[in-house]
């Protein structure tokens, strides 16, 4: 075990060694043991079947991968699985709260902010850090956070009215 993973206990099953990873997923405890070249992308959709965070580029660049970690947006195709030990992760599916979609995801439907949906968890995750950061943020700092994200089918308009307005909701409806 090198230093870095000094940590982790380490397994070897099956002649592959193994780590023990210990995380919150949507304020759930999560402990596995798990390949330390598993990326945090697979991490959560192959052992936690969180299927909403998307892979798609693999590489970092189009932003259907992400997730927040410790509150700043990353893209979780390009982290180690054993790096976000002992974070506070937030995947898509941790927004809704008791079976009710949030205002963020309430105006994505309302703009009409989708088509095809698969690049809609990515941004839903990057505006989330954003305004979790900024209540207030301006136009140019949305449009900002939007360009990490690609979108091939809806364009970005709704996209950003749909942000606008959860801005407005949120400060009405959460006093933020
Ligand atoms: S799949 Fe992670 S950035 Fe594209
Ligand atoms: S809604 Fe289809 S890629 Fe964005």
């Amino acid at each position: 075990m090198d230093k870095d993973c000094s940590m982790y206990i380490e397994h070897v099953e099956s002649g592959k060694r193994k780590v023990t990873l210990s995380l919150t997923v949507n304020d759930r405890l999560v402990v596995r043991d798990v390949d330390p070249q598993m990326t945090l992308l697979h991490f959560l959709r192959d052992e936690l079947k969180l299927f909403g965070t998307k892979e798609a580029c693999g590489e970092g660049e189009c932003g259907a991968c992400t997730v927040i970690m410790n509150g700043k947006a990353v893209t979780s195709c390009i982290i180690l699985a054993i790096e976000a030990e002992g974070a506070q992760i937030t995947t898509v599916e941790g927004l809704a709260k008791d079976g009710k979609l949030s205002i963020l995801q309430e105006e994505f439907v309302s703009q009409d902010a989708l088509q095809c949906g698969f690049c809609t968890p990515g941004f839903l995750m990057s505006t989330r850090a954003l305004l979790d950061s900024n209540a207030d943020p301006s136009d140019e700092e949305i449009i900002e956070t939007l360009s990490g994200n690609l979108c091939r089918c809806t364009g970005y308009i709704p996209i950003l009215n749909a942000v606008k307005r959860t801005i407005e909701r949120e400060r009405k409806e959460l006093g933020r």
